[in-house]
């Protein structure tokens, strides 16, 4: 069933995400959509909801599993007026933001596995892919759409076979089923409460994000495309890069690729 517009759109009266909401029954990717609208003029804080997505995308070039009826998928259309060396954080930012939203919405926080993936007890919840366009002629920030997918009312069933040992939804951990409206509209004001105290709030966001990032204290692998390193996880610096330690005791501040986690995921 999609989404009931007229549920969503009251709690939003004086918000800038999701001032304008579409709400789809399907479409290849929100995201994708989201761009379209944004090459035509869309504004800063349009939001898309679709029931299904037909090609959803994660990151690394991997697809999302997106079936009807059964998850939750969202793009955001951002125009901050900031560089875009300012906006790399962003995906972090968003990571507590949603776990806000999710947790007002469930009662349940969701942990984070750094930076992107939304987990709840050790499996797979959501994630978040944040995309950005420059403007060709001056290289400026044109535009950042922030994508969100969230397993909402999955059973076991749902998920493709390679994917059932490390996933989840929330209906499946919490035992009972979840208004995806009201989850909807409780992320878009945790989004929108986020976006307003980006950069400045910086404390805030960086604070809880340590808090819900699974990854530290953790033995990991970080994967480049041609091999691994093991390593382990201290901790999150100041700019929310992943501090590691190696086994020879030199250490470093990871900001971008894959990293995978010992216990998680079929990595044992
Ligand atoms: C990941 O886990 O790698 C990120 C997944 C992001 C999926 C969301 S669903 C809404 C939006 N539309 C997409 O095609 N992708 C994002």
């Amino acid at each position: 069933m999609a989404y009931c517009t007229e549920k969503i759109a009251p709690a939003l009266q004086s918000c800038r995400i999701g001032s304008r909401l579409l709400c789809l029954d399907s479409v290849d990717s929100t995201s994708t959509e989201a761009k379209r609208q944004a090459a035509l003029g869309a504004p800063e804080g349009f939001a898309i909801l679709s029931d299904h997505q037909t090609a959803g995308r994660g990151r690394a070039g991997r697809s999302f599993h997106s079936p009807a009826g059964h998850g939750l998928y969202l793009s955001v259309l951002l125009r901050p007026s900031l560089p875009p060396a300012d906006m790399v954080n962003l995906t972090a930012w968003t990571a507590v933001a949603v776990c806000d939203g999710i947790q007002a919405a469930c009662g349940v926080r969701p942990r984070v596995k750094w930076t992107n993936d939304l987990v709840l007890n050790g499996k797979k919840l959501g994630g978040i892919l944040t995309e950005l366009a420059l403007d060709q002629a001056t290289g400026e920030l044109d535009y950042l759409v922030v994508g969100i997918g969230i397993n909402v009312s999955h059973g076991q069933s749902d998920f493709p076979e390679d994917l059932r040992p490390m996933a989840t939804s929330l209906s499946l951990a919490l035992g009972h089923p979840v208004d995806r409206d009201e989850l909807a509209a409780q992320l878009l004001l945790a989004l929108d409460r986020m976006y307003a105290q980006f950069p400045s709030g910086k404390e805030v966001y960086l604070n809880q994000y340590r808090q819900d990032c699974l990854t530290v204290g953790n033995p990991v692998k970080l994967f480049t495309p041609a091999s691994f390193r093991e390593a382990f996880a201290t901790g999150i610096d100041d700019e929310f890069r992943l501090l590691v330690e190696y086994p020879d005791g030199t250490t470093e501040a990871v900001s971008t690729g894959e990293v995978s986690v010992r216990g998680m995921y079929g990595y044992v």
